[in-house]
């Protein structure tokens, strides 16, 4: 049974940056996380309707930072060199980051077809020239794709499989997706990192779940897989890409059980646990507060660095708001001149030669790409600018 440990209270949809005129029909959701003991899987307590989540708006641009276009590139080129597969096919494609490494056809060998729901990145796909399914994944999307290619050797899915309430539906249309021998790879944030660095932020209406390899490896082996591979990736504020294959074709790897008796040592498996998290998510709130309010007491300019889902749960249930951050400086162009979810913080390009010269600190609302983001504003730093984080603890850097 699933039962609630954190609540965040009413938020708005993380990623609908909107306009002024948009407000009225704003719409807000509860947001609270709880921990099924039979599954092990830590969840949202009340899902968002896919549509409202997935559509032709959908504002996140996977490719839109160095970080992850190198990510993408590596993992392609490490999946080719594994496995060598004939058809990958790739669920949740986004601006096709990862299958742009493969080719459009089988004809030219490897190649990448994908299923994306939010039209307006299918598209992008597309006019590329590459078969993109602009569909939710479940077994009727997997039936049309045998129907059009036959079963296919590898399925891939990066930060996707988190989203699909219905988790055991959409393994199980993978299954019938895959060859006999073939792998399903997948990587979303890992409720260990989470934990770990109490990292709240990660709990937004889009992920449905925050995967435990201990709630996966269950769930997987009851729709068939078999779990063999782990490896740990530092995107997304720290990752799991699982290894699943519906053979015995590949011996379980170390890092199965490596990250199994990780997590019993976090004691994820344990009610209690997620419950002394809520108390440090409660501490972090107040500690946040408290540090933005005493540093524009003594007259600070702060803004805020990356409009990202995360930051829009730390502003709606932190209340930070205009009155402590002047604005939002994003690259992704589809966000500036729009206003963040729910705090309705105005969000600009930012500038050329970097944060503005009369700003001293900017909250780290893109807080998993700190090491490419200090790079980038080393003037900032150099002339005593600081920026604030809340991962793990809250503080100046
Ligand atoms: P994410 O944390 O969900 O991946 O979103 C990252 C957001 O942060 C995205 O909107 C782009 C923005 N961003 C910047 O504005 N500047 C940067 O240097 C980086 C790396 C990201």
């Amino acid at each position: 049974m699933k039962k609630q440990f954190l609540d965040l209270g009413k938020q708005p949809i993380a990623n609908n940056f909107l306009h002024e005129d948009q407000y009225e029909e704003e719409q807000f959701f509860n947001i609270s996380m709880g921990y099924d003991s039979d599954s092990g899987l830590v969840s949202l307590m009340e899902y968002v309707d896919k549509k409202v989540l997935f559509n032709e708006n959908y504002a996140y641009k996977s490719s839109m930072s160095t970080t992850m276009r190198d990510h993408f590139n590596h993992v392609a080129l490490s999946l080719k060199v594994q496995f060598d597969p004939g058809i990958v096919l790739e669920i949740g494609s986004n601006d096709g980051v990862f299958m742009t490494n493969f080719s459009m056809t089988p004809r030219d060998g490897m190649c990448c077809i994908s299923v994306e729901p939010c039209s307006n990145f299918a598209e992008i796909t597309r006019s590329k020239g590459y078969t993109t399914y602009d569909k939710f994944w479940d077994i009727d999307t997997a039936k049309e794709i045998i129907q059009d290619y036959g079963q296919v050797d590898l399925v891939y899915s990066a930060n996707c499989m988190c989203h699909i309430p219905e988790l055991r539906d959409a393994f199980k249309a993978v299954h019938e997706v895959l060859r006999p021998d073939g792998v399903f790879v997948f990587e979303d944030p890992s409720l260990s990192d989470m934990v770990e660095k109490c990292s709240y932020d990660q709990i937004y209406d889009e992920h449905a779940h925050i995967f435990s390899v201990m709630a996966l490896t269950k769930l997987l082996s009851d729709c068939g897989f078999v779990t063999f591979k782990i490896d740990h990736a530092k995107t997304h504020g720290g990752s799991n890409r699982i290894y699943a294959a519906k053979s015995n074709a590949y011996t379980v790897s170390a890092s199965v059980p490596e990250a199994l008796n990780n997590e019993y040592e976090l004691k994820l498996d344990k009610f209690e646990t997620y419950c002394e998290f809520a108390d440090r998510v409660q501490k972090s709130k107040k500690d946040l507060v408290d540090l933005l309010s005493s540093l524009k007491n003594d007259g600070n300019k702060i803004i805020g660095y990356g409009a990202t889902s995360k930051s829009t749960i730390v502003f709606n249930y932190c209340g930070v708001g205009v009155e402590t951050l002047d604005y939002i400086s994003d690259t992704t162009e589809c966000k500036q001149g729009m206003m963040s979810p729910g705090a309705h913080i105005p969000i600009i390009a930012p500038p050329e030669d970097g944060i503005a010269d009369d700003i001293n600190y900017a909250f780290l609302g893109a807080w998993n790409y700190e090491e490419e983001i200090l790079k980038k504003e080393s003037v900032f730093v150099e002339r005593g600018g600081k920026f604030i984080t809340h991962v793990p603890d809250v503080r100046t850097i």
